[in-house]
């Protein structure tokens, strides 16, 4: 059963909900009155998803969405700063877009830092960063979202769009995952 591979719930159903009003009002504000362009939610893959949805229906103001997918090389990432970019935004000028960018998770910030950067360069009008959790305590590029909706500590975390190999995405809630579900000692 997947609820028995989880030692506690660490974000509940109630508070994830008022994490995404919370942060949904603050981003109806801050882009209330802007002269022109496109609110474009951009989702990270695959953890991003479920978060993005709530917070497509808790916006007000009008916004369009894209998806990027990016990966880690493995060890040259750490001195070059370059991810993988499997998926990219599907359309060529986003000089009309303010974006924002929807994260489930900040760890190391690599993925977050690139992306800012990978964006302006792209010619994006605004970027901005968003992100349900946050692991400061991971990081290894300084990194701050503009939108965070709950610091966590470094434990073991799946549940709404957050997996361990691939699993536990669908879970309402985020709870830590008990040792045993990837120590393989689990019946
Ligand atoms: C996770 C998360 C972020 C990234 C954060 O994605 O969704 O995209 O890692 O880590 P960082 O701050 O160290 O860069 P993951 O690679 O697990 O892929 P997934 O979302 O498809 O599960």
């Amino acid at each position: 059963m997947t609820d028995s591979m989880i030692a506690k719930v660490l974000v509940t159903e109630r508070e994830i909900d008022e994490i995404g009003t919370r942060i949904a009002a603050r981003i109806d504000e801050d882009f209330k009155g802007r002269d022109g362009g496109r609110l474009v939610l951009l989702g990270i893959l695959k953890g991003s998803v479920v978060f993005l949805g709530d917070l497509m229906r808790k916006l007000k103001t009008p916004h369009e969405i894209e998806f990027m997918k990016v990966s880690s090389y493995g060890a040259g990432t750490k001195t070059t700063g370059q991810l993988k970019i499997h998926l990219d935004v599907m359309r060529s000028d986003l000089g009309d877009c303010d974006i924002v960018v929807v994260e489930d998770i900040i760890d190391s910030g690599r993925t977050l830092s690139y992306l800012v950067k990978y964006l302006k360069e792209r010619g994006a009008r605004s970027v901005c960063t968003c992100t349900l959790l946050d692991k400061p305590s991971r990081r290894e590029i300084d990194f701050t979202a503009d939108y965070i909706g709950r610091e966590i500590p470094d434990e073991f975390v799946v549940g709404y769009g957050l997996d361990y190999d691939e699993k536990y995405r669908m879970l309402p809630y985020v709870g830590v995952l008990t040792p045993e579900a990837y120590t393989g000692s689990a019946k």
